[in-house]
């Protein structure tokens, strides 16, 4: 079996368990509405990367065979039943708070194939939905049956990313409107915005399973740094990969003006990136034009490289864990990120 086979055997399989477990934690009640515009989306799909991060390292640090233990009931250190599979439905719904809200701002009508949530409902029921899957993640991962100091600690480490997703959510929107940014604010803007949740994912289950604290830094920093590879593969694609594939749309950070580590690279090369794409008429044509703009300017292969620099320091991170089958997963993971194609 090859590496990507897998690693995407290794994701389908806990997507499977994650969404069964996923209308057991966010059923459709009253209000039917609102909770229809929450699960739209979930059931609509999504790759469910940062649950099954999560998972694997809960099975590494708990070094037991990938898939062998129930995650309703998986062992801590003292041996004692905690439910991680309830903190991957957490972290999966923060993710998915994130997007809707993410659309709204971003103006985009296409998410995971279908209507983004703002588009098929409207954007007050959107920033509802968000909210309340944003509150009930915290609800759920309150519930895992770990010690309470744990608990604690593990809220704690969801709370301050999404205050920090927002920070990175706010530079984002903000360096729409300037055209200097460095590849070091890049660099800031994206580890807040995206890569802090694959910090959350991959420690979470540390912290519940009572894991010492250099291994829930080390999780932490390898989420950290494989999240910012993902974040460049993510700007890579909207570039490269066609809206059916990405079930999203194409040419979407050309057209809002975003700047990426791509468009930063080009500017400094001399490309003149704001007038690429014009966002009152954009054209799959202009889009194509730009893409060749940015490769000639050795922007695309320039963004590459870091993002495999960033892997690689990731996978070192996982030293810390026991050698298991879990961790070379994790470490698959880790290159899956950059190498997928949607
Ligand atoms: C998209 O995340 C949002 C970013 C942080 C770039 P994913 O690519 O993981 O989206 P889904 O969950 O598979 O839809
Ligand atoms: C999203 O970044 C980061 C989030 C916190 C949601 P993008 O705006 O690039 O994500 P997509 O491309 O819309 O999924
Ligand atoms: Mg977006
Ligand atoms: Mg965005
Ligand atoms: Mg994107």
């Amino acid at each position: 079996m090859t590496t990507a086979e897998r690693v995407t055997e290794a994701i389908e399989a806990r997507r499977e368990l994650i969404d069964g477990a996923i209308p057991e934690e966010l059923p459709i009640k009253r209000p039917e509405r609102l909770y229809e515009a929450s699960r739209y989306l979930l059931d609509a799909g999504g790759k469910r990367l940062r649950p099954t991060m999560l998972f694997l390292a809960a099975e590494s640090f708990a070094d037991v065979e990938p898939l062998s233990t129930p995650y309703r009931e998986f062992p801590d250190a003292d041996g004692e039943p905690t439910d991680v599979m309830a903190a991957g439905v957490s972290v999966e719904i923060i993710h998915l708070f994130t997007l809707i809200h993410d659309d709204i701002m971003d103006d985009d009508d296409l998410r995971r194939g279908v209507s983004a949530v703002h588009r098929k409902y409207d954007t007050e029921t959107a920033i509802l939905a968000g909210d309340t899957l944003y509150s009930t993640a915290f609800e759920i991962l309150l519930e895992t049956g770990a010690p309470a100091e744990r608990s604690v600690r593990a809220l704690d480490m969801l709370a301050s990313t999404c205050t920090e997703i927002c920070e990175g959510q706010a530079l984002d929107i903000d360096f729409e409107s300037r055209s200097d940014v460095t590849a070091g604010e890049y660099d800031e803007m994206i580890e807040l915005k995206t890569a802090v949740l694959y910090g959350a994912s991959a420690s979470i289950p540390a912290i519940l399973l009572g894991a010492d604290d250099e291994t829930v830094g080390e999780l932490y920093r390898y989420g950290l740094d494989v999240g910012r590879a993902f974040q460049i593969q993510d700007d890579l694609l909207d570039l490269l990969a066609a809206s059916d594939d990405m079930g999203k749309q194409r040419g979407s950070d050309l057209i809002e003006g975003k700047r990426t580590l791509i468009t930063t690279h080009a500017r400094e090369q001399g490309v003149d990136v704001d007038a690429l794409v014009d966002p009152e008429n954009p054209t799959e044509a202009d889009i194509d034009a730009a893409v060749e703009a940015l490769r000639e300017a050795g922007s695309i292969d320039f963004a590459r490289e870091r993002a495999h620099e960033l892997i690689a320091q990731g996978k070192g991170r996982l030293d810390v864990l026991p050698d298991n089958e879990a961790r070379g997963l994790l470490r698959d993971v880790a290159d899956y990120l950059i190498e997928r194609e949607y």
